[in-house]
């Protein structure tokens, strides 16, 4: 059977990850989060001195950015998809607040998307993959088989980070998460380069009002016509 590329691209929190992993467990296809590439190099960006509080020196990143080597390794015990940052395990540091309030401003930067969207379309080249992200259908593959914009409301994206951040870290602030939530759409849909933004051929999913079920039953329904038909 043919295999295609899919691409999942949407708002911060609104369970692209989760979505995008089932699909490809489903489909036996690779599993790319893109954001996590984003994350590691703003990890790498705060461990080296480059912040100044939320303010980067983005020059030192330039400078150094050839020294970021970021892949994906399988965890043997959960079976979980993990990031590895230059050799080291990144998956808890990753989802922090520190990195999570940071981010956007590492992934505005045209050098860094240059860079990442490289790599990404290298792992892309013999298909079989879904990959989640924000540029995934109208700039990494623009001609991907399938792609889904997923959307839902701040409120409803606030309240699923709140429970995945108390469950990791045993605390978390709603009002905090909202308001970074709002923050990263603004700045992610403003951007000059690569901006968020829904392909004009790709599928809309809302999810606020749906189960987990619903949506994993509708998405690997939809993969499985498109293959099909390829
Ligand atoms: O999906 P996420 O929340 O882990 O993504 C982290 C940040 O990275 C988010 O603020 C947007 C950015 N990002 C991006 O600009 N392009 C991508 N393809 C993926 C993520």
């Amino acid at each position: 059977m043919n295999k295609i590329i899919i691409a999942i691209d949407g708002y911060s929190s609104c369970g692209k990850s989760t979505m995008a992993k089932e699909l490809a467990n489903a489909l036996g296809y690779i599993y790319v989060d893109t954001g996590a590439m984003y994350r590691c190099v703003t990890l790498y960006a705060i461990e080296n001195g480059m912040f100044s509080g939320k303010s980067l020196d983005s020059d030192a990143l330039e400078q150094r950015i050839d020294e970021i080597k970021i892949s994906f390794c399988r965890d043997e015990l959960s079976g979980k998809v993990l990031a590895v940052l230059n050799g080291r395990n990144v998956e808890k540091e990753i989802r922090s607040m520190s990195v999570s309030e940071r981010v956007s401003n590492v992934a505005k930067q045209p050098y860094v998307r240059q860079r990442l969207v490289e790599q990404q379309q290298a792992m892309g080249r013999k298909k079989g993959i879904v990959m989640d992200g924000r540029d995934i259908g109208t700039t990494v593959f623009p001609d991907a088989e399938l792609k889904i914009f997923v959307t839902a409301s701040p409120e409803v994206r606030a309240q699923r980070r709140y429970l995945e951040l108390l469950e990791k870290e045993g605390r978390a602030d709603y009002e905090e998460i909202l308001s970074n939530v709002k923050e990263r759409d603004y700045i992610d849909s403003h951007r000059s380069v690569s901006p968020l933004k829904m392909a004009n051929d790709a599928i809309l999913l809302d999810n606020s009002n749906m189960s987990l079920d619903q949506q994993r039953e509708w998405l690997i329904d939809k993969a499985k016509e498109v293959i099909s038909l390829s």
